[in-house]
């Protein structure tokens, strides 16, 4: 049987500023979910919430981009914006950039990652919660998981891995698309997603087939809305094992937090730290950036789980040079690279200040 699952997320209000979010704004999200369930909108689903954002996972038979989801996810954080708005939450509505729902969720402020497959036998599946970040944040990681042997020795010893993996690439700037295959195209694909502000691995598929492996969410909030209104805080989704790589091949990258853009005013570089689900509240200088792992076995379309993948002591040493890292890059204060470089600044104050300064340059 083909299932859809869809990860839909938003942040519609902080509780402290934009440190976690409010027990109302969860129970408004599980009242509605139920909801779902029951009518039979959805087979199955989970909360899940990284930081500020909440995440809706949900299983169903209603394909991609289904209007019938989305508006469902768009009523929902409507709801909880009224919530967020009643306990006057830092940001209500924050991450809904247009006044009403039309088609699917694309270009609307809330992000989303969805797969369509055949269920198999076990089917085990990932997914991926990260705020204060961009979606370019999962491009390290998932090249590693899919790509690299240092991290995933399936692509060597397992038979049914061993031709590798389609890669599709968006260029979120010019709107465009390009499918690569790897390992044959490996250096192609690594100078474009390199630059993971610019693009962004969007999905995987296996070689034999056009089945998805892995879909992470796209959307960038500065681009849709012209101004700066938070961080995309994006999701992804990860299937597992037999043919694919294993639980932990797909946890290994981050046992390195790999510096990313979106601590701070969404202006400042810092390292991902991976963290379990009660340490999933960026308080530092509103970060560091974080990613929680929610791991689900996925049984005739039900979401058996979540474990929480990163709360394994195994991952203290990554929280430890993350730790170490964020002091490194915090003495830096409003220097780059900290700081985000001037191109990235666009949609902040520096069209302002370049504006008031404009007279006051003269040729050198
Ligand atoms: P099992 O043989 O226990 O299924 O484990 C295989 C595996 O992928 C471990 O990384
Ligand atoms: P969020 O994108 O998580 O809302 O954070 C915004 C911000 O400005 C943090 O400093
Ligand atoms: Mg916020
Ligand atoms: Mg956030």
């Amino acid at each position: 049987m083909k299932y859809t699952l869809s990860i839909i997320k938003a942040d519609v209000g902080g509780f402290v500023g934009h440190s976690d979010v409010h027990p109302a704004l969860r129970e408004e999200c599980e009242e509605c979910l139920a909801k779902a369930k029951k009518d039979g909108l959805i087979i199955d689903c989970c909360r899940g919430e990284v930081g500020d954002d909440i995440a809706m996972i949900m299983t169903h038979d209603k394909g991609l981009e289904s209007e019938e989801i989305h508006k469902f996810a768009w009523d929902t954080f409507t709801k909880m914006t009224e919530a967020a708005k009643k306990y006057g939450q830092y940001g209500a509505g924050q991450d809904l950039l247009v006044d009403a729902f039309s088609g699917n969720l694309k270009g609307m402020g809330p992000g989303f990652a969805e797969m369509t497959f055949e269920e198999r036998p076990s089917e085990p599946i990932i997914v991926y919660l990260a705020d204060k970040t961009e979606p370019g944040a999962w491009n390290m990681p998932l090249y590693k998981i899919f790509a690299d042997p240092f991290n995933t020795i399936g692509l060597v010893i397992d038979p049914n891995m061993h031709e590798g993996f389609r890669f599709e690439v968006d260029d979120l700037i010019d709107e465009r698309k390009i499918v690569f295959s790897l390992p044959e195209e490996m250096y192609d694909m690594l100078a474009l997603i390199g630059s993971p502000s610019r693009y962004v691995i969007k999905q995987i598929f296996r070689k034999d087939s056009d089945e998805p492996v892995a879909a992470t969410s796209t959307q960038r909030l500065f681009l849709m809305a012209g101004r700066y209104v938070g961080k995309d805080d994006p999701v992804m989704a990860v299937r597992c094992q037999s043919g694919l790589p294993a639980v932990g091949e797909a946890l290994e990258p981050f046992s390195f937090p790999h510096v990313v853009a979106g601590w701070m005013r969404g202006s400042h570089h810092g390292p991902l730290m991976p963290v379990g689900f009660k340490d999933d509240t960026p308080t530092r200088f509103d970060g560091p950036p974080r990613v929680v792992a929610m791991g689900f076995q996925l049984k005739d379309g039900m979401l058996v789980g979540p474990r929480d993948m990163f709360a394994d002591i195994s991952y203290d040493n990554a929280r430890r040079l993350a730790l170490d890292a964020a002091d490194f890059l915090r003495r830096h204060g409003p220097f780059e690279p900290h700081r985000l470089p001037q191109e990235e600044m666009e949609y902040t104050t520096m069209p302002s200040i370049m504006k008031k300064l404009k007279d006051r340059f003269e040729s050198a």
